[in-house]
């Protein structure tokens, strides 16, 4: 596999057992075949949006309540499959139903009714729930009904991952086995596709050509399971109709672009709080440099992040997937990065003055595309944008130009470097412990040695917006707490001894340093997911304090 990457056409199996309508609980195997060919990223989105579309979720008693769903639906249209999900300690359970055809779900909705007894808004959507029948139904029989049942959205236990990792018979055993066990999963990846439609259908009243597109981790490959769902929401079509001779009277913008898309998105935002069933936990951030609107959609339990100014996260989403469909080992080693910056604590998800996963991702990207052995694992974007056809042709409206090539089926990318993931994980912890951050600026557009163009602790160019720096918010003591932890890390692994943390267990343990700021921040980060903003306020204020007091 690792000698021959470019020979990627195989074809993988997942096993999946399923639950059938005509034996009680049938613990069969059956094999849903997906072929391992390469699809571009945005055809592959629009795959995923066109089987939401033929989707609908359903909250039901119990998974044994799926046997009168799928005869129930399939009175009406054509089921392909089920999945079931659930959520919570006191589990509520939902099934994902997709459909045939988009029709389907059309005629289905036509019959659906709204709940009698309490106010609530009358929204239609995706998202129902199954009432119990009035009067005893004979079920139908049929051999075809399934219940994928091992594709819950249950995140694996820190304590299961570190039994299953003391298991493996190597270090790159480890790395592999990490990322199979916590990557995103197929229902994972639906419950995205179909939180998206919901913000997508609400405002196609007034946009008919709106789109909401996933972006990030949920669909770049480096998601994990329980991952943020990034939504970029552009409300117009770029698809120019010249020939058109009655022209739409539309209202006139009045004030500056990001004024205005602040004032858009507050709408926005109060939409999602008055009307969508499910959304909670609204909050508008519209004085960052991208603004953004925070939400949890309580159905599918999915944390998302709405911008609407800039369509460039989606190219830099698609950048990234190729990079991970070039070479194999490149997930597998982006996920043990990242879980280990996350348990050494060098990340966090909440905003600050650390390293982000973004950055981090690009770090070892960058890594790859120029490790100190001399032999390149992936190419550098120039490369990619060298061999870009007419299709592949973006420029944005502020002139950011994402022109690369997308679609690799006929690229004959051959790499000399056959480096194991063990090998690569420590070349990384070693390339950048002796990387020269204050001088040298980190990027992915060419392999040449780049001073800093301006004094920040760390650099890294953006590769589709070359003139912003993506880690522009790191302080000098987060990078040398990073260069430290890729020392130590480097160090426990090459010294290589047997334990029962071995391996990739013996450089996650937690950090030593104490960081105050870094400790809040995640204490806010866990107030914010509870709804608790007054606390937030608290803690930041009395920072305030001690700052004004001359304290840290
Ligand atoms: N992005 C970007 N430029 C930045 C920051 C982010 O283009 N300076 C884009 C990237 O495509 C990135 C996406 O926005 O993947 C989402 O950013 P973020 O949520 O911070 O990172 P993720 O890759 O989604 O990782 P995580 O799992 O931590 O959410
Ligand atoms: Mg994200």
């Amino acid at each position: 596999k690792y000698l021959f990457p470019q020979l990627r056409k195989y074809t993988k199996y997942k096993t999946v057992r399923h639950y059938s309508v005509n034996k009680k609980v049938e613990k069969q195997e059956e094999h849903v075949k997906t072929t391992g060919k390469f699809v571009p990223f945005l055809q592959t989105i629009n795959i995923r949006r066109s089987e939401a579309r033929r989707s609908i979720i359903v909250q039901v008693q119990s998974t044994q309540s799926f046997k009168e769903l799928w005869s129930y639906c399939n009175s009406i249209g054509s089921v392909k499959y089920m999945f079931h999900y659930s959520i919570g300690i006191e589990p509520l359970h939902f099934i994902i139903v997709e459909f045939a055809k988009e029709e389907d779900v059309k005629s289905l909705m036509s019959c659906s009714i709204y709940s009698e007894g309490h106010s609530a808004m009358p929204t239609q959507s995706h998202f129902m729930w199954f009432k119990a029948a009035s009067k005893k139904i004979k079920l139908k029989q049929s051999k075809s009904a399934k219940l994928f049942v091992e594709h819950g959205t249950q995140i694996k236990v820190e304590e299961e991952i570190k039994t299953s990792l003391s298991k493996c018979e190597s270090v790159s055993d480890q790395i592999k086995s990490l990322h199979e066990l916590t990557k995103l999963n197929e229902v994972g990846t639906r419950l995205r596709f179909l939180t998206a439609l919901q913000i997508e259908d609400a405002v196609t009243g007034m946009f008919p050509s709106a789109i909401a597109y996933p972006f990030g981790s949920s669909v770049n490959g480096y998601g994990k399971m329980g991952c943020d769902l990034d939504l970029f929401l552009r409300l117009t079509d770029d698809k120019k109709k010249e020939d058109g001779r009655l022209v739409f009277h539309c209202k006139p913008l009045n004030g500056s672009e990001r004024t205005m898309t602040q004032r858009h998105m507050e709408a926005i935002g109060d939409m999602i709080h008055l009307f969508l069933p499910g959304c909670g936990q609204v909050r508008r951030i519209l004085q960052a440099a991208v603004p953004i609107i925070k939400y949890h959609q309580q159905l599918t339990d999915v944390e998302c992040d709405v911008s609407m100014s800039n369509m460039s996260g989606v190219h830099m989403s698609d950048f990234l997937y190729i990079m991970g469909e070039l070479d194999e080992r490149v997930r597998p080693l982006i996920f043990a990065i990242r879980n280990w910056a996350k348990i050494v604590g060098i990340t966090n998800s909440a905003p600050g003055r650390w390293i982000s996963n973004f950055s981090l991702t690009l770090l070892v990207l960058a890594f790859l595309q120029n490790p100190q052995s001399g032999k390149p694992v992936l190419p550098t974007l120039n490369q990619l944008g060298q061999l870009a056809g007419k299709n592949d042709q973006f420029l944005l409206e502020d002139g950011t130009d994402c022109t690369f090539l997308r679609d690799i089926t006929n690229y004959k990318h051959e790499t000399k470097n056959t480096d194991t993931l063990e090998e690569l994980l420590i070349e990384f912890f070693v390339h950048y412990a002796h990387f020269d951050f204050e001088n040298k600026a980190v990027c992915l557009n060419d392999t040449a040695v780049i001073a800093k163009p301006e004094h920040t602790a760390m650099y890294i160019i953006n590769p589709l917006e070359r003139g912003l720096n993506v880690s522009r918010n790191v302080s000098i003591e987060e990078v040398t707490r990073f260069k430290s932890e890729v020392k130590n890390a480097a160090w426990v692994l090459e010294s290589n001894e047997k334990s029962l943390n071995w391996g990739l267990l013996s450089i996650q343990t937690a950090p030593n340093v104490t960081n105050s700021m870094f400790q809040k921040a995640v204490a806010a980060q866990a107030h914010a997911k509870a709804g608790r903003l007054v606390e937030i306020k608290s803690i930041f204020e009395k920072d305030a304090e001690d700052m004004k007091r001359g304290g840290e």
